[in-house]
């Protein structure tokens, strides 16, 4: 078959780009563990409230700056519902759903996931300026979706 110039060069062009894009894909995924924040745990869905932690879901501190807030989510609010930390805290939220699909974004910041029955989804965030942080359900879960909200206060 005979390939003209042109094509062989855009060939290679190709072939390459594809090659950078998977092995960039590959290092962030495995080297440097960029994950999506979720299927961190699976868990029976219909049995939040008997499974530790989410039967005491709170926040805790586990380190100098570190805190875990361990949280459900159900129609229509979150637990806790309001914590507090000291500015420069990480938080690193693990997240179940009681019911339904729901949401969990805090605007401002790149904490955005959702919330599904029987996973428990994960992230972490350095909250570096004071302030109250809402933490938003973005997902459509009934007709009290738009007052499911729960509070952050960074002091
Ligand atoms: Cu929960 Cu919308």
């Amino acid at each position: 078959m005979h390939l003209h110039r042109y094509e062989k060069i855009w060939l290679t062009v190709g072939v390459l780009t594809l090659i950078a894009f998977i092995i960039t894909l590959g290092v962030n995924a495995f080297a440097m563990g960029a994950q999506p924040p979720s299927n961190t745990q699976v868990m029976d869905p219909t049995k939040v409230s008997q499974t530790p932690p989410f039967d005491q879901p709170a926040l805790k501190q586990i380190g100098q700056n570190n805190y875990v807030a361990n949280m459900t989510a159900f129609v229509f609010s979150y637990a806790p519902n309001r914590m507090e930390v000291p500015v420069g805290s990480t938080v690193t939220f693990n997240v179940t759903s009681k019911d339904v699909v729901h949401g969990f974004e805090i605007p401002g910041t790149n904490v955005n996931m959702m919330v599904i029955p029987g996973l428990v989804n994960s992230t972490t965030h350095t909250f570096t300026k004071p302030g109250d942080y809402l933490i938003l359900c973005n997902e459509y879960c009934g007709t009290g979706h738009q007052l499911m909200a729960a509070h952050l206060i960074v002091k």
